[in-house]
Parts: structure tokens; C-alpha cells; sequence
């Protein structure tokens, strides 16, 4: 464990090197107790194949950067990532980062992490406190658009029909950000063509189980939805198999759009089982290393982070998947 150094402090050691005659070193790892920097990290869960990709990239950068990562899975429990976040306050880690499993009801923990002067970056989800200055960063995707490129595609997509289009969504977690803001981007970007119109929404917790298990029933209540729209491949994947059990043939009877290309959703679409996908990467690893580094330098980094996400077609998403990394 190393304590933080403040910009501040940073600035005035900085000064003092100088005044000395000696090279100023304030990077990490410098005037520390054992040179290590600890990083606590609470984790939404495993509940998709972008959660392992995620989980992955965050452990092996914390291996390449040769920081002390302490790890949780919150099972995808608001109170198991509190319980998580105060158990690393008490063991005085240097940096906390977490995914909020929801986004509502952090303030209290982030306050106490900040009493005890320990820097919280958040990653891949938002939070809603008002107090922004109860962590340091958010980095991750812009999640609004990438519901909005999925609704875009379907209008477009939705041109040559004759008739109205009918979509069930799946969504992800109930107050989680990526749900709130994957429904809503879709939302506003489907206005633009009166045909098109969601005939059913509902959670499907971002996993396959329970995606099958949604779109079974959402399809048998709806037999004339003729699209499918799910807030992750996961979930996407789930109603693949409900379709296919009730002798409907995905990506052609039902069209599907979903979010994430992970491997497996990508070769889906490359099968013709998905029409469309959003990318949401989840290899954030390396650049959260690298955040926690300056945090811990007393370096100034930037409130909002974006992560860079292109989309796949069918066509794109075959020459895509041989260097698929996850
Ligand atoms: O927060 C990112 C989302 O969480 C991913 O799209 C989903 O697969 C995951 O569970």
C-alpha cells in the first residue's frame, strides 16, 4: 500500500527536489511503504460474456502494471459491492473502482470512501449522485448512443417494410445505467418512423437464462412482433434459443439487434442468427491501470472518459471475428 499524493503535495515535493539539486520523482511507486499500489475493485458479477471479458482485462492489467488488485463479485448485489467498497475502506487500499451494479443510492459509501481519503474511479457504469466530486473519474461507453445506433439501424433497416414493425426489448438490469440508456437512446432514435413500435419490454438481468426465459413468454403474449431488441448479446443469445425451440427461425423471421459483440454474439450474427450489433468494449483495463496511477501521483485526470465503439453488420461482423479477442 502507498499513500496518495495530493496535487498539492505533488506540487510542493516537486519544488522541494528541485531546490534540493535532485531530479524530481513523483511517479508511482516512489516514497511509498512497500511500492505497491493496492486497488480494490467490486464487480457486478459474471453475468455476461462482456462481465468475463471485463473481468479479464482488469486482472491482467493490474498484473502487467504490477498493481496489488484486490477483487470482489457482487453476484449482481447493490448491498455485496457496499459491502465490498467499505470492506476496502477498511483495509485502506489506495484507489477503489467499481461497475455499480444500479445507479442510484451511492452517496453514503462514496462519502465515507472520501472521508477516509480514498480516491473512487468508476468504470464501465454511471452513477447519479449529484456530488461529482464523490469520485474522480467515470470511465467508459456512451450508452445512450449505443441505443441509438441500434434504433437508427432499425429505422433504416425498417424502410423497405411494408408492414408495422413490432419489437420486443429486452432490457437489461432494472436501474442499471446501460438499461436506462440503451431503452432510451432506442427510444428516441425509433420516433422518426411511425411504423415502428415496442409492443413489450421487459428485464431479462443482462443474462442468457433469463433472456430465453422472457422472450419465450414475451413472444407467445405477442406473436406478431417481428423484431428484437436486447440490451446485451447475452440476453440476445437466450431468445435465439426461445425462437428456435418455437420452430422460428431468428435473424429471419425475427429480426435481432443487440449490444456488446462479444465472441459469441458475433457469431451469431455472422450466421445470420442476429441482424445487427453495438459494440460496448469491455477491455478497460489498461487505461483504469493507468488512471489509478495518476490518481495515486495526484495527477488531475479527466471527469468523463470515453471508450471508442463501432458497430457490426452481418458481413462485418465474418471478417471481424478472426481477431476477435473476446
Ligand atoms: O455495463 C455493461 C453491460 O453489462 C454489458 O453490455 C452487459 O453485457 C453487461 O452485463
Amino acid at each position: 500500500m502507498i499513500r496518495r499524493v495530493s496535487a498539492a503535495i505533488a506540487a510542493g515535493l516537486l519544488v522541494a527536489a528541485g531546490l534540493a539539486g535532485c531530479g524530481g520523482d513523483s511517479g508511482s511507486g516512489s516514497g511509498n511503504d512497500d511500492g505497491k499500489i493496492t486497488l480494490g475493485f467490486a464487480q457486478v458479477g459474471a453475468e455476461s460474456g462482456w462481465r468475463t471479458a471485463n473481468t479479464k482485462s482488469i486482472q491482467e492489467s493490474a498484473k502487467t502494471a504490477g498493481i496489488d488488485l484486490k477483487f470482489s463479485d457482487a453476484q449482481q448485489k447493490q448491498e455485496n459491492q457496499i459491502k465490498a467498497i467499505r470492506s476496502y475502506i477498511a483495509q485502506k487500499v489506495d484507489v477503489i473502482a467499481f461497475s455499480p451494479v444500479v445507479e442510484d443510492g451511492w452517496d453514503q459509501v462514496l462519502k465515507e470512501a472520501k472521508d477516509a481519503e480514498i480516491p473512487v474511479i468508476l468504470t464501465d457504469r454511471a452513477v447519479s449522485s449529484k456530488d461529482t466530486s464523490l469520485y474522480e473519474t467515470f470511465i467508459g461507453s456512451d450508452f445512450v448512443l449505443e441505443g441509438k445506433k441500434a434504433g437508427e439501424w432499425l429505422v433504416e433497416d425498417s424502410k423497405a417494410a411494408k408492414g408495422p414493425v413490432n419489437v420486443i426489448q429486452l432490457e437489461g438490469t432494472t436501474g442499471a445505467a446501460p438499461a436506462n440508456d440503451r431503452k432510451s437512446g432506442f427510444a428516441d432514435a425509433i420516433k422518426a418512423d411511425p411504423k415502428i413500435k415496442v409492443v413489450a419490454s421487459q428485464d431479462g438481468e443482462f443474462t442468457r437464462a433469463k433472456g430465453k426465459e422472457v422472450a419465450e413468454a414475451l413472444f407467445k403474449a405477442h406473436p406478431e412482433a417481428n423484431v428484437l431488441y436486447a440490451h446485451n448479446d447475452d440476453m440476445g443469445l437466450g431468445a435465439i434459443e426461445a425462437l428456435e425451440a418455437a420452430g422460428k427461425k431468428p435473424g429471419v423471421d425475427v429480426k435481432i439487434i443487440t449490444v456488446d459483440a462479444v465472441k459469441d454474439g458475433m457469431t451469431a450474427l455472422s450466421e445470420g442468427k442476429i441482424n445487427f450489433i453495438v459494440e460496448c468494449s469491455p477491455l478497460l483495463g489498461p487505461q483504469l491501470m493507468d488512471l489509478v496511477k495518476q490518481v495515486v501521483d495526484g495527477k488531475k485526470v479527466e471527469k468523463r472518459i470515453l471508450t471508442e465503439e463501432t458497430t457490426f453488420t452481418q458481413e462485418q461482423a465474418k471478417a471481424a471475428l478472426p481477431e476477435r479477442k473476446y
